[in-house]
């Protein structure tokens, strides 16, 4: 294999959207792929990927299932909440309280098994510090042999961004288009890890970005980097081309919330933009987060977003099974 060649299909595993090389071609790629999603079913014929959740799903299992089949892998499913041994991560710890199994074992016990991991595993917005070290997904990585796919951590969420950066490029205009993420009510605290993928993946396209959010709501810095932040909701979906919608609780006053229903996503608002398109990830709280009348609209693009998640999936699955061959 030349330098170049084994350079692209090097990717070990996929933890963030900086495992990702070059955008443009990853979505043309999931595009392709979208076409013809069955033309790679041997790739994975006698390899098993491994999902494991520590937190419920729909989509992300479902998709990424769906994504292991069509190239023609075996697919394992375990649930820890309830079914699996409650996990140690710490070092030297005396294991007589609640934990019954150290991940350094689980990891490699686990790695006999599959060929590929994939684990969902969400801040418990209780420490900033640990949930931004990402510990189950760090150990996973550090004591695991085989490589790993992250399906939201507490901090990322990059297959539902990739997923999120095909669909954009699905229904781009031809001009450059405005992107706005803004941050919509909740009755729940949420992980900021889907508008921080969000954000990151945004950067790395050719888009003019607006972040919108009440005041103690922004995101890392280390994130957001220079994207403009509006506070005035309405001034930033001026012109809008895509509207993404997600809450987060908030990350200086960490996890803390607000019900605020002034933020809600509603048809006048959606008037302020450009025939913007309407994106989220889901789940969504209808008439919390954004109405009935635009989630229904035919500019809603919900259910292509989840449509979508199969190819990230399915992608980040294809590169991974090519570096390892
Ligand atoms: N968007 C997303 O990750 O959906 P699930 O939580 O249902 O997997």
């Amino acid at each position: 294999m030349d330098t170049q060649l084994k350079k692209e299909n090097s990717m070990q595993n996929y933890f963030s959207i900086q495992d990702i090389d070059a955008l443009d071609r990853w979505v043309d790629e999931a595009i392709a792929l979208k076409k013809a999603p069955l033309q790679h079913k041997a790739l994975g014929m006698d390899k098993t990927v491994g999902l494991l959740f520590f937190n419920p799903s729909l989509r992300t299992r479902l998709s990424t299932q769906k994504a292991a089949l069509n190239l023609g892998m075996n697919v394992i499913v375990m649930n820890f909440t309830g079914e699996g041994w409650s996990l140690e991560y710490g070092d030297g710890t005396v294991m007589d309280q609640g934990t019954s199994e150290h991940v350094k074992e689980a990891a490699q016990v686990v790695s006999q098994y599959c060929d590929v991991l994939a684990i969902r595993a969400f801040a418990t917005l209780e420490n900033r510090e640990e949930d931004y070290q990402e510990q189950v997904l760090n150990s996973f990585m550090q004591y695991a042999s085989i490589p790993i796919i992250n399906m939201e951590s507490a901090t990322g969420h990059p297959l539902q961004a990739l997923t999120d950066a095909i669909t954009i490029v699905e229904h781009t205009p031809i001009h450059k288009p405005k992107i706005v993420l803004s941050w919509a009510p909740h009755p729940k605290a949420l992980p900021q890890a889907v508008a921080n993928s969000f954000a990151e993946m945004v950067q790395r396209m050719d888009a003019d970005f607006v972040i919108t959010h009440p005041v103690g709501f922004e995101l890392a810095s280390q994130i957001t980097n220079q994207v403009p932040i509006e506070y005035n909701q309405e001034k930033a979906l001026q012109d809008a081309d895509f509207v993404y919608v997600k809450n987060w609780s908030a990350y200086t006053d960490y996890g803390q919330t607000l019900q605020d229903a002034s933020w809600r996503i509603t048809a006048e608002k959606m008037a302020l933009t450009n025939g913007g398109k309407f994106m989220h990830c889901l789940p969504v709280r209808r008439n919390v987060v954004v109405d009935d009348s635009v989630i229904e609209s035919e500019n809603s693009l919900v259910i292509q977003q989840a449509n979508n998640r199969t190819y990230a999936a399915q992608l980040v699955l294809k590169k991974i099974l090519e570096a390892t061959q």
